[in-house]
């Protein structure tokens, strides 16, 4: 087969921004070395050290890069080091500025988008990023080799790609929404056409629900040229329940949990307060103010809750170059503060927000959880909304947003809300914060049974496979 590169050795390669492994450079000047979870580190583990896998990722800090110059770096795992003012535009300005906010429908749109020169040039950037990508992978992907490219950081991945080896099997998946077609049409002609073509050249697409699978599809019919072939798909990632329940007993967990049982306190007549949990990292999808006003809506309306509930929110840093998302670290705090001013006593701190990442904590508040409030603007699957009930101790009753992609597989076992609506999602909190112990404990069991029909690793699994099935053209 014809190709621009020399053909490499991989049969298995996965493109990602983010890769498994990052780097720090401690004070001495060493590496300390961090690996991450999800469903694509399952996954890659699950099919073998010598099932010829590589990982193409990109450096995304000093000290990632500082280990790519230094050769530095796991088996399996080939970390990019594209330019640091090249990524900046291609992540902050594209990827998590236009593509982000198109597909969760987050602008304010009287002042927003603006697709000026400026845009232009951070395009140009995310184009050449998209390059370096497609490039490394055609180097080192053998002979009809599976490519499994992921998310809206790489849309034109399967486009370059393919021209450059057009032996590979290629797939996408989009781990996020996929906007409407009035939305998606915001972006300029152009923008959008390479978008969709970018994607359209891979040979399957892989979205978290029908949903998005069919917005995707809606856009390709109204604003791609000319026909196309592609398989779209549905895989539902699920939550990995086997790593999470042995997790959550571990000793650093027990010690969180007592610490954590301590903070939530008990309610005047000496039973244990009650606990609305929420983990996030703080990202301008996940509505964490609006849950605070509905909070603050159901300790005013309903003044029997004050004192016996707390909300357990925990609201991690993220995205923190861009000033959108440190302003909304700011709103949340200021929120938090304001219910704890407004109704708290000596004893009872009504709202606990923690900011600083600890996912033994996070795992802590799931297993101690009465109620886990999950209510996204509008979210591609949402994990967390999974992992809680399969976590949960006692049983937790589930408030989840109709717009999260978790809501077309949990949706019938939970108190479904408009995240938009405050008075309706206060109403549900009071609704799950009443619900008995048995109808809390047989519903917890099916949310988990629906919340684990698709393992990360078999998710993987089924996608490989399924790029491995198609007839070459
Ligand atoms: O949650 C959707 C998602 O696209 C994940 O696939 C991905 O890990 C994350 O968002 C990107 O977040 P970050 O910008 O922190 O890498």
């Amino acid at each position: 087969m014809a190709s621009t590169h020399g053909v490499g050795s991989a049969q298995v390669l996965v493109a990602s921004n983010r890769g498994p492994v990052s780097y720090a450079v401690r004070e001495d000047g060493s590496l300390h070395a961090k690996r991450g979870g999800g469903g694509l580190v399952s996954g890659l583990s699950a099919i073998g050290p010598d099932a010829g896998a590589l990982w193409v990722c990109s450096a995304l800090g000093d000290g990632d890069r500082e280990a790519v110059r230094r050769g530095v770096g796991e088996a399996g795992v080939r970390m990019l080091d594209i330019p640091a003012d090249v990524h900046a535009d291609a992540y902050n300005g594209i990827a998590n500025s236009v593509l982000w906010f198109v597909h969760h429908m987050i602008y304010q749109t009287p002042l927003e988008p603006v697709f000026d020169a400026e845009f232009r040039r951070q395009w140009a950037s995310y184009e050449s990023y998209n390059r370096a990508f497609a490039e490394a992978l055609a180097e080192e992907a053998g002979e009809g080799a599976a490519v499994l490219v992921q998310d809206y950081h790489l849309c034109l991945v399967p486009g370059m790609l393919r021209a450059l080896r057009p032996d590979l099997r290629i797939s996408h998946f989009s781990h996020t929404p996929w906007a409407p077609v009035d939305y998606f049409a915001l972006l300029p002609d152009d923008i959008r056409s390479q978008l969709l073509h970018g994607m359209l050249a891979a040979d399957r697409l892989g979205f978290l629900t029908r949903r998005w699978a069919d917005a995707f599809t809606a856009c390709a019919a109204k604003f791609a040229e000319g026909p196309w072939q592609t398989l779209v798909d549905v895989h539902g990632l699920g939550a990995d329940a086997d790593f999470l329940r042995a997790r959550s007993h571990e000793a650093d967990v027990e010690e969180r949990i007592t610490a954590l049982r301590a903070e939530i306190g008990t309610a005047p007549e000496g039973a244990a307060r009650k606990a609305i949990v929420r983990v996030d990292r703080t990202e301008l999808s996940k509505n964490i103010v609006r849950g605070l006003l509905a909070y603050r809506e159901l300790l005013d309306t309903r003044p029997e809750w004050r004192e016996r509930v707390v909300h357990v929110a925990f609201a991690y840093p993220s995205r923190q170059d861009l000033a959108v998302y440190r302003d909304y670290m700011v709103e949340v705090q200021r929120v938090a503060e304001e219910i704890n001013e407004r109704y708290g006593t000596p004893d009872w701190t009504p709202v606990l927000l923690h900011l600083k990442d600890d996912f033994a904590r996070s795992l802590a508040a799931y297993r101690l959880a009465d109620v886990a409030l999950v209510n996204p603007i509008r979210d591609g699957m949402n994990l967390v909304a999974k992992e809680m009930p399969v976590v949960s101790d006692a049983g937790c009753a589930l408030v989840l947003s109709r717009e999260a992609g978790a809501f077309w597989e949990l949706g019938d076992e939970a108190f479904v809300v408009n995240p938009y609506d405050i008075l309706e999602t206060a109403r549900a909190l009071h609704d799950a914060l009443t619900m008995g112990p048995g109808e809390r404990a047989e519903r917890t069991k099916r949310l988990a049974v629906a919340a684990t029909a698709l393992p990360p690793a078999q998710w993987f699994l089924e996608q490989l496979q399924a790029l491995r099935d198609v007839q070459p053209s």
